[in-house]
């Protein structure tokens, strides 16, 4: 099987990432990870680059310089697939049409319900009975390309942010690999 070569973007902890990395070691699992971006240069994931030998670069996106230099490293890496990973940037549309249909994020909410921030909070206002997150394609507009997976999680009466943080990241870490899978099958 001829893997993907893949681009993890962070800006934090990178758990997302790590989960990624130790799917990927699978000789079954459609991507290889050959490079790591993040906007954070105190980003905790750049650890996992350190210890597992991944490339990484630092780049503010939002800078006409800094997306040429990407581009140049995604090219020469062939990258085939880019997917966000607590990246909390805005790509810009420019960026994004470069990368049509190429680019994968994992969003905390059961898309289309709460886009953007604070999705936790969000749902436990709502007295929601499920949340979870949504594995889906990047396109312009913030948090609606199209829907590649989805898992639920059920909210408890006592449920606190932290409390949901946990479960919905424990779903995140099986949802991004399975969408990466279902894409590539
Ligand atoms: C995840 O909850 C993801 O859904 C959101 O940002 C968080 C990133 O966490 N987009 P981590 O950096 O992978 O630990």
């Amino acid at each position: 099987m001829v893997k993907q070569n893949s681009c993890i973007f962070i800006s934090g902890n990178g758990t997302n990432l790590k989960a990624l990395i130790k799917n990927s070691k699978d000789y079954k699992f459609p991507i290889n990870i050959c490079l790591i971006i993040t906007n954070n240069k105190n980003a905790k994931g750049l650890n996992l680059a350190k210890l597992y030998n991944i490339p990484f670069n630092i780049f503010d996106l939002g800078k006409l310089r800094d997306q040429q230099k990407a581009l140049t490293e995604l090219k020469k890496r062939k990258i085939t697939l880019i997917c966000l990973a607590g990246y909390m940037k805005i790509l810009s549309k420019d960026f994004i049409k470069k990368f049509n249909g190429k680019i994968i994020n994992i969003h905390p909410s059961l898309l289309p319900k709460f886009k953007g921030l604070n999705t936790f909070s969000k749902a436990i206002q709502a007295k929601e009975k499920f949340t979870g997150c949504t594995v889906h394609f990047v396109n312009e507009k913030l948090d609606s390309g199209r829907i590649i997976l989805r898992k639920k999680v059920l909210l408890q009466p006592n449920e606190n942010k932290e409390s949901l943080k946990l479960k919905v990241q424990k779903e995140e870490y099986k949802a991004y690999s399975k969408a990466i899978i279902k894409i590539y099958n």
